[in-house]
């Protein structure tokens, strides 16, 4: 058995190069879906999972973020003056409590990569493993990082990671598993590799932005030379831990969109927006006309 996760880290000081201009006045982790900002999405995991302390990654440039985050006692009073109590009721209940909830946000000044993100949060850990939530990897369904958890409570030790199975050819595009057993939901593997070609990837086995990790990943990160890109790779100091404490894939039940390309953020929002009343019946009326042009490829 392992010790129980307490902490829940939330990497958030990147430069969301991909959706500029967006993202140059709004951060990247607020973009979106329908109504909700991605972020809201990864806090809500954490919670169903139960962790005690909550640690956002952040960057003075993307201090928005912290305004969402937590609880704005003002706007509730402004909007229940208002009438709109129900709104101020929900944003009660979807924020976090300066008072009630263990909450920490922490700078990283440099996007020095996700390792050295998570590295940022090392001093503010609660001790035992971590968990990790990459919020532009929206999952829906079940909480994944609460299935991870609970397997993970099962499991000797060592490193945990999402895993989802893609097609042979988007391998290319992700760290892939090399496994060397199944076990239910939990896939066993001897080590990882970062975004093979097809034709070399171990498995299909991908990683994705949940990650359950044993508290000496702050030693490995910290004794870490820069890897690709001059970044602190967080892959590169798990993967120096799994020969020592092992590593674990979990096939989680949700379903995973990669938001933080346009593409998955398309899908996710076509996906929630069907299932909201209002957005349904526009997309069905926008679908039926037939009169949206499709143009799939970039050429004129
Ligand atoms: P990404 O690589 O997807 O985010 O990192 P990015 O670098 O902001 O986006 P692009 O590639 O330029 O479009 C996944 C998560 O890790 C955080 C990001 O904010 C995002 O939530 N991150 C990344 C950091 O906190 N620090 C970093 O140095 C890099």
């Amino acid at each position: 058995m392992s010790a129980p996760v307490r902490t829940a880290i939330f990497p958030v000081a990147g430069l969301g190069t991909r959706f500029l201009p967006a993202t140059k006045a709004t951060p990247k982790e607020l973009l979106p879906v329908v109504d909700t900002p991605l972020i809201q999405f990864a806090i809500n995991e954490a919670r169903e999972a139960g962790v005690e302390r909550m640690i956002f990654v952040s960057h003075p440039s993307k201090a928005a973020i912290e305004r969402h985050v937590m609880d704005d006692a003002d706007l509730r009073a402004t909007l229940t003056a208002r009438g709109k109590t129900d709104i101020a009721q929900a944003l009660h209940e979807t924020a976090l409590c300066p008072v009630g909830d263990d909450v920490v946000f922490t700078m990283q000044h440099e996007p020095l990569g996700l390792g050295h993100a998570v590295l940022c949060a090392r001093e503010h850990a609660l001790p035992g493993p971590i968990a990790v939530l990459l919020p532009d990897d929206l999952i829906l369904g079940k909480s994944c990082l609460a299935e991870m958890v609970d397997a993970y409570a099962q499991a000797p030790q060592g490193h945990m990671v999402a895993a989802m199975h893609v097609s042979q050819e988007e391998t290319r595009k992700y760290g892939i598993l090399s496994v060397t057993g199944r076990d239910g939901r939990v896939v066993h593997a001897d080590g990882m590799v970062e975004k093979p070609k097809p034709q070399n990837a171990p498995s299909r086995e991908a990683v994705v932005g949940r990650y359950v990790l044993d508290g000496s990943i702050f030693d490995d990160l910290a004794n870490q030379p820069p890897g690709a890109g001059g970044e602190i790779q967080l892959t590169d100091a798990i993967s120096r831990g799994t020969e020592r404490l092992g590593l674990a894939g979990f096939r989680f039940s949700g379903t995973r969109y990669d938001c933080g390309s346009k593409g998955g953020m398309l899908r996710a929002t076509l996906d929630l927006a069907a299932q909201d009343p209002e957005c349904a019946e526009v997309l069905e009326e926008v679908l039926s006309s037939g009169k949206i042009a499709f143009r799939t490829s970039s050429a004129a």
